[in-house]
């Protein structure tokens, strides 16, 4: 079907970075010929500046028009879609790559001017609201102007090949999807250290912080993937229906079990003296789902650290109360999965030392970047890797006990130097 893409945002670096890198492989697929882009702007656009981030400049070229707006005037959206002419046997996606704060009156607007037919779906970039209110209003007000079904809440960590992996790994391994449990697993940890910093997004990021910006989607979406039963029969649709399952047996975070940092530099460079708002977060959580009882639970999520890597460690039981054998789904770098083992150490020695058996993926795999399998799947309308609003509201009341805390409270969190451990941080 021709598909028209407009994007909110296309200057953004949410697009320039990830979404128009994403199109070029698509495109380069040769299977979405028809696939055309619009991109809406406040000012004008400089397209080469808009391919930084591409290998070639001209993929779109006859295939991307511009349509310069202002997005808090709401007349401007009648004019948008006369610019867009949507035909019958046309579908056109509404891309909101914008900050947080800017999505509820645009998308009223876009209602209002009827660009919201059974022909449209609208695509949202997390966070979705930046609270359990907010959000509970966001999905509200959406559903006055869209149907569910036009809905596609992205989570570009659910459509990850290592996120993806997770559930297959677990239900086609006996040797793993027998011990799925407390009886044989101790703790689990989800990571998301990154060296970079917020690259210039001081507004978008002095809106979200950590626990907006990646605890409450991509690190609760990883855990979720972790902890749910498993699709019968390996039914993808019902996906977002387990995760919700699992959500809703997570207890809300206990604010005392919660760490917030900051990393030294980042005031200045928001240009705000005052800013509370955190870039790293770590807190514990449990699950009441009695085969995830007793189980300790912890999510990391930080910038300027000393590594980039996105993992998730379960640790499994010791079974001679010394050694326990620790499984690391390797979401990102080097994807892949990694079982440390004992073994006997060569020699004449009876000592033991750790080794690993490993999984990568043979060097001359590409594995498709998470936006492209979300670009894809909205157009062909497979929803499995898009976020449904009952996990959206349930992650928020999850971790609204911590935001209450964090809000009320006159502490500044602590700071960290650019390029820390995350065990010094959490010090
Ligand atoms: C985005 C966050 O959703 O995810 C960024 O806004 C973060 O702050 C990014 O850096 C991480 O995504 P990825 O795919 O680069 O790990």
């Amino acid at each position: 079907m021709k598909t028209k893409l407009l994007i909110f945002g296309i200057t953004g670096d949410l697009s320039t970075r990830k979404l128009l890198p994403a199109l070029e492989q698509i495109i380069s697929t040769g299977n979405f010929n028809e696939l055309s882009v619009i991109g809406v702007s406040r000012h004008e656009v400089n397209q080469s500046e808009l391919f930084v981030n591409c290998s070639n400049e001209s993929f779109l070229d006859g295939k991307l028009s511009t349509y310069i707006m202002n997005l808090d005037a709401s007349g401007d959206y009648y004019g948008l879609k006369d610019f867009v002419a949507l035909g019958d046997d046309e579908q056109l996606l509404i891309y909101m790559a914008v900050p947080p704060l800017a999505t509820a009156q645009i998308v009223d607007y876009l209602g209002e001017a009827g660009l919201n037919a059974h022909n449209v779906k609208i695509l949202f970039e997390k966070p979705f609201g930046v609270d359990l209110v907010s959000a509970k209003k966001l999905i509200e007000q959406t559903a006055r102007h869209y149907r569910e079904e036009q809905i596609y809440r992205i989570d570009h960590y659910l459509a990850k090949e290592m996120a993806q992996n997770i559930v297959a790994f677990r239900d086609k391994n006996a040797l793993f999807s027998d011990v799925w449990n407390n009886n044989f697993i101790e703790s689990i940890q989800v990571i998301a250290s990154q060296k970079m910093g917020i690259e210039g997004r001081t507004h978008f990021y002095e809106q979200t912080g950590a626990l907006r910006d990646v605890v409450q989607g991509h690190m609760m979406q990883l855990l979720a993937l972790t902890l749910m039963d498993i699709p019968h029969d390996f039914e993808w649709d019902n996906m977002p229906e387990l995760r919700q399952q699992a959500f809703n047996q997570l207890q809300p975070v206990d604010p005392n079990k919660a760490i917030r940092a900051q990393y030294e530099g980042y005031k200045d460079e928001v240009g705000n003296l005052d800013s509370k708002v955190e870039t790293f977060v770590s807190l514990s959580i449990e699950s009441g789902q009695p085969r995830w009882l007793g189980v300790p639970i912890t999510l990391t999520a930080g910038k300027s650290l000393a590594e980039t890597k996105t993992e998730i460690q379960i640790n499994l039981k010791k079974n001679d109360g010394v050694s326990g054998n620790c499984l690391v789904f390797r979401i990102q770098p080097n994807e892949g999965i990694d079982i440390e083992l004992f073994v006997k150490k060569p020699g004449y020695s009876r000592e033991l030392e750790t080794r690993h058996l490993s999984f990568n993926y043979p060097a001359d795999t590409k594995l498709p970047d998470a936006y492209e399998q979300v670009i894809v799947d909205a157009i062909s309308s497979q929803k499995s890797l898009f976020t449904s609003s009952g996990e959206v509201l349930r992650t928020w009341q999850i971790l609204q006990p911590v935001q209450d805390s964090w809000n009320s409270s006159n502490n500044n969190p602590k700071t960290y130097p650019v390029g820390a451990d995350i065990s010094v941080v959490l010090g």
